[in-house]
């Protein structure tokens, strides 16, 4: 690229800059704004191609802000100079657009009216299926907050985090009619999600949009909920993040849910929330008699380690299974259930059974039986449980 074609061309992502705006009155009084605020997308390439780089301008910003709740958007494109519309200058807007729903808001004081409206009355959709709380701790994300050492009993705020589901659609099937026509379940969803999805594009990599017509999905929605000042009784919500989850058909007549995207605003990372929503699904997949077991599409590495984590931390959890799979009565079983623990085995023989585990190949019978067993009542699929089973094994014989 020549200098003059470099210093009219920008870096996508460094370009666009997404904000979660409140109301005044619902920002968390621990939290500075620029938390929320600011933020930059991992991934641009859908939108403004490969190479990420947008041309044309200088001093380029491009504002993309979304109420923090509703997601209602704003996009505002600044720049202290354009070359001429003649010149293969990229069109930001025309681009962006085709990507959020149309009635983006392009006036920054109707926007915020917007925010002010939606804190006191926009209401997650679907139904509750989760819940926790936190105390507000900033103290550990270093992101332009003034913390103090020190936190009094009356600047720690508890705040309540809620997972949503939504029935998106439901296939009819229709007499004479090969193919089945989707019908979105949840009023008002289907907006919600053309205005959510975007985030797909912007941190998942390979992320693509949901065929909208023709597909059954399932959706979970993370909010973090807070009460107003003014007003205690009235609750706030704001998006944290979401998964997009799909029913296979699994004989004779259940259904296989797969986890197709997942997803935690940068905001909100690496603070437990993604764990959080995860352990929701997993909860939900356990609830619903009709779900046989949860499977996850082609998993991000970030993704896997947290699924490992908590499935790990699952299984740990579970006394009995533990017992019988690893407690002193897996050593007179015959054979040992997994590689008992403490069974006589040399740790080599140990070793060799983990990876025969890992091929999905265990040996005798009674073993296959009890592993299928507790996989089958844990609804975890095949491939992940024996993995798990292969680090209980390593980590027994530490
Ligand atoms: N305070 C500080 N750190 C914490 C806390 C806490 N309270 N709780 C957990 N952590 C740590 C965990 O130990 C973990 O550390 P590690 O990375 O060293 O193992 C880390 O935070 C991440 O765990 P969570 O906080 O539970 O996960 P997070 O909310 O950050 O979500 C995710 C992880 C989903 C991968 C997120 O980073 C994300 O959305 N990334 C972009 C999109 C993406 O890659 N999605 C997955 C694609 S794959 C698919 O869609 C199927």
């Amino acid at each position: 690229m020549s200098a003059s074609a470099s210093a009219w061309t920008a870096d996508a992502n460094e370009a666009l800059s997404l904000s979660l705006v409140r109301a005044p009155e619902d920002k968390a009084s621990l939290w500075s704004r620029e938390v929320y605020e600011g933020f930059h997308p991992t991934f641009t390439y859908p939108i403004f191609g490969e190479e990420e780089k947008v041309y044309g301008y200088k001093d380029l910003a491009i504002e993309l802000k979304f109420a923090s709740g509703s997601l209602a958007q704003y996009l505002n494109v600044q720049y202290s100079e354009r070359l001429p519309a003649s010149s293969a200058v990229d069109e930001i807007e025309d681009t962006l657009a085709k990507f959020i729903p149309e009635g983006y808001y392009t006036d920054e004081k109707r926007f915020l009216e917007r925010v002010e409206h939606d804190a006191a009355n926009f209401k997650p959709f679907g139904e509750k299926i989760y819940s926790y709380s936190r105390t507000a701790m900033p103290v550990s994300k270093g992101k332009n907050v003034a913390i103090p050492q020190v936190l009094s009993p009356e600047d720690q705020e508890t705040v309540d985090y809620e997972v949503y589901h939504a029935s998106i659609w439901a296939p009819i099937r229709r007499p004479g009619v090969a193919h089945f026509k989707s019908t979105w379940k949840t009023p008002g969803f289907r907006e919600f999600h053309r205005r959510m999805q975007l985030f797909v594009l912007l941190y998942i990599e390979g992320g693509s949009y949901i065929s909208e017509d023709e597909e059954t999905w399932e959706f979970v929605v993370l909010y973090e909920k807070r009460r107003r000042r003014s007003s205690p009784d009235v609750a706030t919500y704001h998006f944290v993040g979401y998964s997009t989850l799909f029913p296979f058909y699994c004989f004779p007549e259940r259904v296989r849910l797969r986890i197709s995207q997942f997803l935690i605003l940068p905001p909100y990372q690496q603070d437990g929330h993604g764990s959080a929503l995860y352990t929701a699904i997993y909860q939900h997949v356990l609830a619903q008699p009709r779900i046989a077991e949860l499977t996850v599409e082609d998993p991000a590495e970030a993704f896997e380690d947290l699924r490992d984590r908590n499935d790990l931390k699952m299984l740990l959890a579970n006394e009995k299974f533990m017992r019988e799979g690893f407690g002193p009565e897996a050593v007179s079983s015959n054979g040992g259930k997994v590689g008992g623990v403490g069974n006589g085995r040399t740790r080599r023989g140990v070793k060799h059974r983990t990876m025969r585990a890992g091929a999905g190949k265990m040996g005798p019978p009674a073993e296959r039986t009890w592993l299928e067993k507790w996989r089958t009542e844990l609804k975890i699929a095949g491939r992940q449980f024996h993995r798990l089973i292969e680090m209980l094994i390593l980590k027994h014989m530490d």
